[in-house]
């Protein structure tokens, strides 16, 4: 039963930002940052309701606060936790994970209360020890050890690396059977109920959060899941979002279900990279996503911290590689462990990519490529080589290449599936015609454009259009909710220089628009100048159509450039192909 205990609210110039603090268990208070506008997080990852921070304080005859909170939340929070509890007095600071969202107080507790012990993985306290400008006193768990608070709040600690980060860990308490995650299980979800009370509600945020955050990482969910399995859980207390408990097996369940759906597909590719090292954690979850675009299950490994055996069992049940250069290890010529296992184990049928991540001292890239390129493996991508902060261009860059990879890998797949098709009903499908279409957007300093007939309009009032978009096309990423594109109408008779220019298979981040005549629609995207009409169009909702996103959109302005033009018709023979 949860106690609401206080809820106040304040103004801050990043935002609505309020505090909600509640008894959720025996001894336990939550403390919950609820940032109500945030909308962006992570890579790609745009928030519709905000998100929290959760924090937790469980007293025994010893005290823990367990993760703290982001940094923007200082005054509010730092108030509050010594109205909760004597910081003289606190014994324990447990870090399930090291993310500024919820170690951005940890200096400032560390300031108020320099003798308390911090609790965290051995990856977790390392990456501390690089943080904070202060030493102090730690101690390392992993799966199995424990911490008696008293009062029978015994803590256990489960290891769950790459839950996102390489250094997570959950913390339960075996008194009230609370089990603190952290990043997982949660969701970027801000309102004011503590409670899952509405799950068809959270459904989409918990999904999209899983995709973005722990999909990449489905076997370490897996694994970690395991481990959970020997704890009876109560009550599911997340780091974002609303705490799991009226319908915690559900939640697990679905996790599980996804996981072992990501895991069982049949094709994967191992991802290898440094998490700490240059910009290898933004390159790499973002070549990820181009990945599993195309349906491709990706495994995201961090080297600095799997063991041979691991990497080897990876790269053995690959059917591609990505290797995001790792730091040299500095004894002499020696190739760093992970990359000489990986050499050792690779085969030809594989496919691979390669970038460097800007740390500045990554073990040399081309002579690596050469050695992977001898044993016959085939490169997807051009190596990607970052040197300054990564941006919108370089993302576009990293996903589109991700895309080709995976691509490369299902090629033979999807050409057998369509030849299985043939069939009367494919042929009466291909019935079914349509106009020929150019889809621009553009998105900040990114752009994109694709061919399509599938296209419809779909409502009056407003007006609005729908367009089928497979998921695994570049545009796909401009095309989330609120984004602006054009619908460039082609022309009877004059489409085919345009179709053979948009048709053409554009290396990952080219300029598709080169030696195309445009100008700037209202919403910033380009018109083409040889259309016959353009509308402009803003995304209004997304509909998954398995292989397809039916792309919804409201339609604010558009022209016609010659009154007597005939929209291009396009038939086709056969209902497997556009
Ligand atoms: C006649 C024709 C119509 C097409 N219509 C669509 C469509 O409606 N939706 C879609 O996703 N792809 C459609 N395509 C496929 C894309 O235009 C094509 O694969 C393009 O090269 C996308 O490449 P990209 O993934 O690199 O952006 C069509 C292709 C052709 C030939």
């Amino acid at each position: 039963m949860v106690a609401l205990v206080s809820s106040s609210p304040s103004q801050h110039s990043a935002g609505r930002l309020t505090l909600q603090v509640a008894d959720i268990a025996a001894d336990t208070i939550a403390i919950r940052c609820l940032d109500w506008d945030r909308d962006r997080f992570d890579i790609e990852f745009e928030l519709q309701n905000g998100t929290t921070y959760n924090s937790f304080l469980v007293q025994g005859d010893q005290t823990a606060l367990i993760d703290t909170s982001h940094r923007k939340f200082r005054e509010l929070y730092m108030d509050r936790l010594v109205q909760q509890t004597d910081l003289a007095a606190l014994d324990y600071l447990i870090v399930n994970h090291t993310e500024p969202d919820h170690s951005g107080l940890i200096q400032d507790v560390l300031d108020r209360a320099p003798h308390v012990t911090v609790v965290g993985s051995k990856v977790a306290i390392q990456f501390l020890e690089n943080m904070m400008h202060r030493p102090f006193q730690s101690r390392v768990v992993k799966s199995g050890h424990t911490l008696d608070l008293g009062q029978g709040h015994e803590l256990e600690f489960v290891s769950a690396p790459n839950l996102h980060w390489p250094d997570t860990i959950f913390t339960y308490d075996v008194a009230t059977q609370v089990l603190f995650t952290c990043d997982v299980f949660g969701m970027h979800y801000c309102d004011d109920f503590m409670l899952d009370e509405v799950p068809h509600l959270l459904e989409p945020d918990f999904q999209y959060y899983y995709n973005c955050l722990m999909g990449p990482n489905a076997r370490s969910v897996l694994m970690a899941l395991k481990r959970m399995d020997k704890l009876t859980v109560s009550l599911i207390a997340t780091g974002h979002g609303p705490l799991l408990q009226q319908h915690c097996d559900s939640w697990v369940g679905k996790y599980r279900t996804w996981s072992q759906n990501q895991a069982k597909a049949e094709t994967l590719v191992a991802l290898f990279y440094v998490d700490e090292y240059g910009h290898s954690d933004r390159l790499a979850r973002t070549i990820a996503g181009g990945i599993m675009k195309t349906g491709v299950a990706v495994e995201l490994v961090d080297l600095s911290v799997a063991d041979s055996h691991e990497v080897r069992e990876l790269v053995h049940c690959a059917a591609g590689i990505v290797i995001g250069m790792p730091p040299q290890t500095g004894e002499g010529s020696a190739t760093h462990p992970g990359l000489s296992t990986i050499l050792a184990t690779a085969t030809h049928r594989q496919g691979f990519g390669l970038f460097e991540t800007g740390g500045g001292h990554d073990e040399p890239l081309y002579p690596f490529r050469a050695q992977l390129q001898e044993l016959g493996l085939s490169e997807a991508f051009p190596p990607i080589l970052i040197k300054a902060s990564p941006t919108a261009t370089t993302d576009q860059l990293c996903d589109e290449a991700g895309t080709d990879l995976g691509q490369q890998l299902t090629q033979v797949q999807m050409v057998k599936q369509s030849k299985a098709l043939e069939s009367g009903l494919d042929r009466a499908l291909g019935r079914i015609s349509s106009g020929l279409y150019i889809i621009t957007a553009q998105k900040d300093d990114v752009n994109s454009a694709m061919l399509a007939s599938w296209v419809i309009q779909a409502s009056f009032e407003p007006l609005g259009v729908a367009i089928a978009v497979a998921k695994d096309r570049a545009i796909e990423s401009l095309l989330h909710v609120g984004d602006h594109w054009v619908l460039n109408v082609l022309e009877e008779g004059r489409y085919q220089p345009l179709v053979k220019h948009f048709l053409k298979r554009f290396p990952p981040g080219s300029d598709r628009f080169s030696g195309i005549d445009t100008y700037p629609a209202h919403n910033g995207s380009p018109i083409l100048a040889q259309a016959l009409a353009y509308l402009e169009c803003e995304v209004t909702s997304r509909l998954e159509a398995s292989d397809h996103w039916i792309i919804c959109a409201t339609v604010q302005t558009g022209r016609v450039s010659k009154p007597d033009g005939l929209t291009a018709v396009h038939h086709r023979k056969v209902g497997n192909h556009y």
